[in-house]
Formats: C-alpha cells, sequence, structure tokens
C-alpha cells in the first residue's frame, strides 16, 4: 500500500516536473487563457481589455520567456488592486514596448491613496529574478511598480507616463490630478533599475529597506526624486548604488528620510555618483530626520552612516528660492565622515548642514 502510494506520488510528482519544464508555447488572448499558460516556457501575450475589478496575475513556470505583443488596457472600477501581478524564477520578460494602460484618468481626484476613491494598487507588481524589459507604463491609478524579486532582478528600458496626472480635474480642487504615483517602490535586495524614465507626481524611486540596489542611467522628471526613506523602526537599508540619473522639475533631486519616531534601524553605504538635476523647486540634495515635518525636530533612532557623493561628479541647479543642500541629523544619529567631494550645487540659497561630518563639500 505504502509503495503503492509512492508510486503514485512519484510519477504525480514527475508529471508535474514534466509539465513545468514543457517546452510548450501558449498564447493569451484574455484572462481565460492564464492557468493553462503559466505550463508552459514560452508565453505570448496579445494586446487585450482586463475586465474592470479584475487583476492580471501571471505565476508563471521557472525559466519562462514572456512576450508582450500587443497593450494591456484595464478596465475602470474603484478597488484595490493590483492591476497587474507577475511571479517566477530566473524570468525574461519582453514588453516589446506595449504598453500597460492603468487608466489613471478616471480615478484621479488629487488624494492618491491618501484619500477620496478607492484606486487599485500597485498598478505593476513584479515578483520575479531574471529580467523585465522595454515596457510603457501611462495613468497610474496612484503607485505605479512595486517590486519584491525573489532573487536578482535587472529592469531596464521601462517608461512610465503619469505626466497626464500634472494637471487639476475637476475632482482636485486645483491640485495635480495624479498623486502617490510613485514610479519605483521597492524595498528588496539585488536589484539593478536602468535606463528607464518616470514622470510623476511623488518619488521617482523610493527604497524603505533592502541591500544592493543599483538605480542608474534613468531620467526622472516632475516628482519628488530619488528617495531613500522614509525609514521606520528596526529596519536595514545598506548598499545602494544611485548613479548617472537625471533629475529635472522634481521638488528635490536626491533624499533621504528617517520617521522621527522611528528606532532600531540603520541605513548605510550609499553612494550618489555622476546624477546631473536641474529646475529643482525645493532642494538639491535632502537628508532628514525629522519626517512627517520637513526640517523640523529629527529623532535620533535610526543611524545613517557612510553617505558619499563619489566616482564622477553630481551636479544640480536648483530653483530661486529653493536650498541647494539640508542636513537635518539628530545628534550622533549620522556617522563616520562623508565624503561628499563630487557634489556641485547652484542656484537657490546654501541651506543648512547639522550634526554630519562632511568632507568634501561645505556650503
Ligand atoms: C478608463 O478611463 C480613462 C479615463 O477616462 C480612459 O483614459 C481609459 O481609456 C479607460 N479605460 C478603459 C479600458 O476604457
Ligand atoms: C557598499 O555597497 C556596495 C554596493 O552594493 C558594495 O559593493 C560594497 O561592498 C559595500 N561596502 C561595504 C563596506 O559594505
Amino acid at each position: 500500500m505504502l509503495s503503492a502510494l509512492f508510486v503514485l506520488a512519484s510519477s504525480l510528482l514527475a508529471r508535474n516536473a514534466l509539465a513545468a519544464s514543457t517546452p510548450c508555447t501558449a498564447t493569451i488572448n484574455s484572462l481565460s487563457d492564464v492557468s493553462a499558460a503559466e505550463k508552459c516556457t514560452t508565453v505570448n501575450i496579445n494586446g487585450f481589455t482586463v475586465p474592470a475589478g479584475e487583476g492580471f496575475t501571471l505565476s508563471l513556470a521557472d525559466n519562462t520567456v514572456v512576450n508582450l505583443n500587443g497593450d494591456i488596457l484595464f478596465g475602470n472600477k474603484s478597488w484595490a488592486g493590483p492591476l497587474f501581478t507577475v511571479s517566477g524564477d530566473n524570468i525574461v520578460f519582453n514588453g516589446n514596448g506595449h504598453r500597460f494602460d492603468g487608466g489613471g484618468p478616471f480615478y484621479w481626484d488629487g488624494q492618491g491613496s491618501n484619500g477620496g476613491v478607492t484606486k487599485p494598487r500597485p498598478m505593476m507588481k513584479i515578483k520575479i529574478s531574471g529580467t523585465f524589459e522595454n515596457v510603457n507604463v501611462v495613468n497610474s491609478p496612484a503607485q505605479t511598480f512595486s517590486v519584491s524579486n525573489p532573487g536578482p532582478l535587472v529592469i531596464s528600458n521601462i517608461n512610465i507616463d503619469n505626466s497626464q496626472g500634472d494637471q487639476p480635474n475637476s475632482k482636485s480642487g486645483g491640485d495635480a490630478a495624479g498623486h502617490n504615483t510613485d514610479g519605483f517602490d521597492c524595498s528588496t535586495t539585488d536589484l539593478t533599475i536602468q535606463k528607464s524614465t518616470v514622470k510623476n507626481q511623488d518619488d521617482c524611486l523610493a527604497i524603505n529597506k533592502g541591500s544592493n540596489i543599483v538605480f542608474t542611467g534613468n531620467s526622472c522628471s516632475g516628482g519628488h526624486g530619488i528617495s531613500i526613506g522614509s525609514i521606520t523602526s528596526d529596519v536595514t537599508v545598506s548598499g545602494i548604488v544611485i548613479s548617472n540619473n537625471v533629475i529635472t522639475n522634481n521638488d528635490q533631486a536626491l533624499r533621504i528620510k528617517t520617521d522621527s519616531d522611528a528606532s532600531g534601524s540603520t541605513v548605510t553605504n550609499i553612494t550618489y555618483s555622476g546624477n546631473t538635476g536641474s529646475g529643482l523647486r525645493q532642494f538639491g540634495v535632502l537628508i532628514d530626520q525629522s519626517y512627517p515635518d520637513t526640517l523640523g525636530t529629527p529623532g535620533t533612532g535610526v543611524v545613517i552612516s557612510d553617505v558619499s557623493f563619489s566616482g564622477s561628479k553630481n551636479t544640480f541647479s536648483v530653483n530661486s528660492g529653493a536650498q541647494q543642500v539640508a542636513v537635518n541629523c539628530g545628534k550622533g544619529s549620522c556617522t563616520g565622515t562623508w565624503n561628499w567631494d563630487e557634489l556641485t550645487v547652484t542656484g537657490g540659497t546654501a541651506g543648512k548642514i547639522t550634526n554630519a561630518q562632511i568632507s568634501g563639500f561645505s556650503e
């Protein structure tokens, strides 16, 4: 009996293993094709509209190649989302320049995820290792990408365009209609995001925790710049490289913000190299331990160390009325000597550095 069960079990396992690695090709034309397609290692997706109130969720077999061959639209309905989710190990996802359209204008009311109508978010939830590239994403209802890769992932050539949300609409009371439209929210490890563009109304990149993250050769416009934080309690951020990005018409180019009441967290080994920015509305660089206040009373429960501007020159110009560099650390919570040899900021006023030892840069 036991051995019969064993034979049955192992033949089932063998069949599953076979199914998972079968080199079949599947085509998705609608959500009803998804479950069969998840068994194949080549998945071609044609353009279609996902029914309102439903998500498009792909749980791929290991080593699958996905080719997007048309645009994906999502029906409009107030619900929690996410709109698109993809998971799997060692995946090659080719967007081929096609588009995901989140229908943002239907939801936008100037309140994002802080209020107003419930908005599906994030729009794109990426849970793969491997590569994800050549995808256009427009009109995200609120946050655009959330990335939580199970292994090394390289994201390349993604164009996020929520710029339509810069304009007010009838529901936004004169404010930009798009709000909290973060480009990439990444609390993860072993991730590279490169050669991508983000036009939005919030952070271009936000890292709340994680390590070994590289953000390089991207351009950000309209939003709140490249952010580490906000940092809450008991998290670690380490080994972050932000290089060769162009940041235009954002509130600030680069920011680290930690919650004033957070404790037990560390932010360490952050390197900025070769970034440039202009049209910065409030700050060039802002490092602030008083979040949610800006330049308020800083907390001391998050230790920030080894923040460097090194490698290639980082050059920013801020608008008149903006501050070039503001550092607002709690006493003793920004440690070590920070090498800022490769930072130049012009325009506006200088700003103030409090409780941090910085070499190679002074205001
Ligand atoms: C959802 O509404 C927005 C705004 O009116 C529109 O741009 C988009 O095309 C709509 N989506 C669909 C699938 O109809
Ligand atoms: C700092 O981070 C970089 C990039 O992840 C890494 O290569 C380097 O080893 C780290 N340095 C230390 C001292 O941990």
